[in-house]
């Protein structure tokens, strides 16, 4: 029985964008970890599934491995080992869903892509029902470093069991957008404060959240993100991110790190991003298909000054609702920014339906902030 290698380039996670940077600047370096890693597992046709609105990088991707088949590291026999490979590029139709390796299987075999329920895992079935290995662009694109080094060396890069490098994309209100390679052993202070990183916060404004791993992870307010809940400074690791729980830490994610500062509205930000899970909600479980759309449309009346007190409560049951009641964890990603934005600016949601005009008038843009809002105290 055949077995596959898919390499996960759909990246549709808000604020993500270090699998692009990858795929744009060094196509070589993901071939050689995709030929490393088919090798290993046996797999003579590889898949890059790539999302659809990267439409200038399956080019890329294409000369690339044209380069390396011309230069004997793909196609047949390679390098005289007897060992043949083939790797195919096959581009998404821009749906988020299809970033889920189950819905991508799907995808890839020309259906549409919904999630398979697992068990059974990819793999032991997967594409074309056969044991099939998905793996993520920056995972794959690590293999090459691992074997260059070995495995004993790269452990000894970062702190704890954050070891090796991590890529993250930084973006929203900091001075320096971007890509970055950690090593895990700084603290998430001198990540958004150094310039050798995010040079810290344009206009002087102050640090209001952060959501540290992509749009499904729990935002933090500022307080909570520089220091533990235990008073410690919180470290760009996987355990320090993730310090607290959910009560009072987040994740590291997808590395995509979005920082928010004082001007920034949270009631907003949940608005958007709930429109966004219900948008991308492929509609197989009522808990994910309906409760994201409840939750888009509550939110939509807090945001624009028709909302109940009521409606904060409502929110929190609905989301709860969600949560781990699907097929997929596309409908925890969606009930996890609602949860936090709750726990950590309750007061803000307050302050929405106690000011509807105030809200609606800077949504339209005509005031910015009648009121100051109420998380001066969460703010650093
Ligand atoms: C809704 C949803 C979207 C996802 N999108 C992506 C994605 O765009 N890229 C990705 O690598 N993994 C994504 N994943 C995770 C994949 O299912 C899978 O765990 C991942 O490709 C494994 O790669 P890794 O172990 O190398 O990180 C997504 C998961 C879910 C539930
Ligand atoms: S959780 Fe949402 S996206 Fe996942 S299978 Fe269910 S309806 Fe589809």
């Amino acid at each position: 029985m055949p077995r596959y290698l898919v390499c996960n380039a759909d990246e549709t996670e808000p604020g993500t964008f270090k699998d692009r940077y990858l795929m744009e600047f060094l196509p070589h370096l993901l071939i050689e970890g995709l030929l490393i890693a088919s090798y290993a597992l046996g797999s003579h046709s590889t898949y890059i599934y790539i999302r659809g609105e990267y439409a200038w990088i399956p080019d890329i991707l294409e000369e690339a491995i044209a380069e390396a088949k011309q230069n004997g590291w793909l196609g047949k026999n390679i390098q005289g080992t007897g060992f043949d490979l083939e790797i195919y590029v096959q581009r998404g139709g821009g749906a988020y869903i299809c970033g889920e390796e189950t819905a991508l299987i799907e995808s890839l075999e020309g259906k549409r892509g919904n999630p398979r329920i697992k068990p059974p895992f990819p793999a032991v079935k997967g594409l074309w029902q056969c044991p099939t290995v998905v793996n993520n662009v920056e995972t794959l694109a690590a293999v090459v470093p691992i074997i260059n080094i070995g495995g004993e060396e790269y452990a000894k890069i970062g702190i704890g069991k954050s070891t090796g490098t991590k890529l993250i994309s930084a973006c929203g209100n900091i001075k320096k957008p971007g890509v970055y390679e950690i090593d895990m052993t700084i603290s998430v202070e001198e990540f958004i404060y150094s310039d050798e990183y995010c040079g810290g916060i344009p206009k002087g404004r102050r640090l209001k959240a952060c959501i540290p791993g992509g749009s499904s992870v729990p935002i933090l307010p500022a307080n909570l993100l520089l220091k533990t809940a235990k008073g410690e400074a919180r470290m760009m690791t996987y355990e320090s991110l993730n310090d607290g729980g959910f009560a009072t830490g987040s994740m590291m994610g997808s590395g995509g790190f979005v920082v928010l500062d004082e001007d920034q509205c949270v009631v907003r930000n949940t608005y958007t991003l709930a429109r966004f899970y219900h948008h991308e909600s492929c509609g197989q479980c009522s808990p994910c298909r309906e409760g994201t759309g409840w939750m888009k449309r509550v939110l939509h009346n807090i945001e624009y000054g028709k909302g109940k007190m009521s409606d904060i409560d409502l929110l929190w049951d609905i989301q709860r609702k969600i949560e781990g009641n699907t097929i997929c964890p596309l409908g925890d990603a969606a009930a996890w920014p609602v949860a936090a934005a709750i726990r950590h600016f309750r007061d803000e949601f307050e302050w929405h339906v106690k000011n509807p005009n105030a809200a609606q008038q800077r949504n339209f843009g005509i005031a910015h902030y009648a009121d100051p809002l109420p998380v001066a105290a969460a703010a650093v």
